[in-house]
């Protein structure tokens, strides 16, 4: 009797990121090189899965496509038991879904992402489908993973923002203040900040005085040096910031009914709209208390763009790869995560609804500190 092939599914969700690209062409490759499998992909994330639009990845779908930016199959930022399906009431889009993974005899349901991502992907594998996962993100802040693809490119574009910084900073005397993205975890500022040399970088992680920040280039002017660089993470927050945000977290995740979560929700909302421009705030207090002129550079989704780096292409394509390994193994529910040179499936549930911060006393931290960067404490 004939044997029919395996379908697998793949999509891209949450934020675009350099390297997925690599990584549907590598899970596609292998699955139909080595295991003969059928490759399909959804559009636009978990939002064209519910409405069933795919395209085959056949071989030609497949080439061509390791070095580009973005993601060919498109993305969205949906949660799929709470999707907006136009009525005003978000739904549960489970069930659809479902019928939808049923429809195409799916073996796996691949699904390429961060955060968000991995906290869906849970619920569909709880909802009984056969879903695996592969850690994207340029936040680096997937738990269970030693990095995730897309970090290693930001992190040189970032690094390269620094660097060109630094000419005009040293030019004008000026201090050239530069946000990085990263949502509530350091390490693109970090990294950043190491690589390109920064006086001054301010974390999620670690809250800050501007005091401090101030002071410290008040003492690089008084030894010599005219002008600094900080690199400030999109998610920093001043002490007295995190006292208040903690405070109004607290009253969302405590409040006792739906209608006083709603209404604690949008207390918090309006807070961190407020804070999209705490950076140029925080730069201003710099110049009162130091004198010295101060210029913003927010660099936003530029760090997201363009082709993957070297280190991205090959961490997507051996997790790509190895995620082929684990679906014909039947190692579903899980996310294949980068383990030193090698990969490993570490189950959903380990995984979603956590977040791979900057722990205290990393070494990166330790080298800033020795090298007598500012960490704003
Ligand atoms: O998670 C990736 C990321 O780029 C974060 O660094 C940033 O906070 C967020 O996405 C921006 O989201 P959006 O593209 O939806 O504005």
């Amino acid at each position: 009797m004939a044997v029919v092939p395996q379908t697998i599914g793949i999509l891209t969700a949450g934020g675009d990121s350099p390297g997925l690209n690599a990584a549907i062409r590598a899970v596609g490759k292998a699955a139909k090189r080595a295991y003969g499998m059928h490759v399909i992909g959804f559009r636009d994330g978990f939002r064209g899965l519910m409405q069933n639009r795919f395209v085959r990845l056949d071989d030609e779908t497949l080439s061509g496509i390791l070095t580009k930016g973005g993601t060919i199959l498109g993305t969205s930022r949906e949660k799929v038991q709470k999707m907006d399906v136009g009525n005003g009431k978000p739904m549960d889009m489970r069930p659809m879904i479902k019928k939808v993974v049923e429809q195409h005899d799916l073996a796996a349901l691949v699904c390429l992402g961060g955060g968000g991502t991995h906290k869906n992907a849970l619920r569909l594998l709880e909802a009984g489908l056969p879903v695996i996962t592969l850690p994207k993100t340029i936040d680096n802040d997937v738990w269970g993973t030693d990095i995730s693809f897309g970090f290693d490119t930001a992190l040189g574009i970032a690094t390269e923002a620094v660097d060109r910084l630094h000419s005009t900073a040293h030019s004008h005397h000026r201090i050239m203040v530069v946000e990085v993205m990263g949502h509530n975890a350091g390490w693109l500022a970090l990294g950043a900040g190491l690589a390109g040399g920064a006086d001054v970088v301010l974390t999620p992680e670690i809250p800050y005085e501007v005091e401090s920040v101030a002071e410290s280039i008040l003492q690089r002017k008084a030894g010599g040096s005219s002008f600094s660089i900080v690199v400030v993470s999109e998610g920093a927050m001043s002490t007295a910031e995190r006292a208040e945000h903690d405070r109004l977290r607290q009253a969302v995740d405590e409040a006792k009914d739906d209608q006083a979560e709603d209404a604690a929700r949008i207390v918090f909302a309006k807070f961190e709209e407020a804070r999209s421009r705490s950076t140029e705030e925080m730069a201003e207090r710099i110049e009162g208390l130091t004198g010295l002129e101060a210029r913003v550079t927010i660099l936003g989704h530029v760090q997201r763009g363009g082709t993957p780096s070297p280190s991205d292409r090959v961490l997507a394509t051996r997790l790509g790869t190895a995620c082929a390994d684990a679906i014909a193994a039947g190692e579903l529910g899980t996310m294949i995560a980068a383990r030193g040179e090698g990969a490993e499936p570490v189950p959903l549930k380990d995984v979603a609804g956590k977040r791979k911060t900057v722990p205290p006393g990393h070494p990166w931290l330790a080298s800033a500190r020795s090298l007598g960067v500012n960490l704003g404490d």
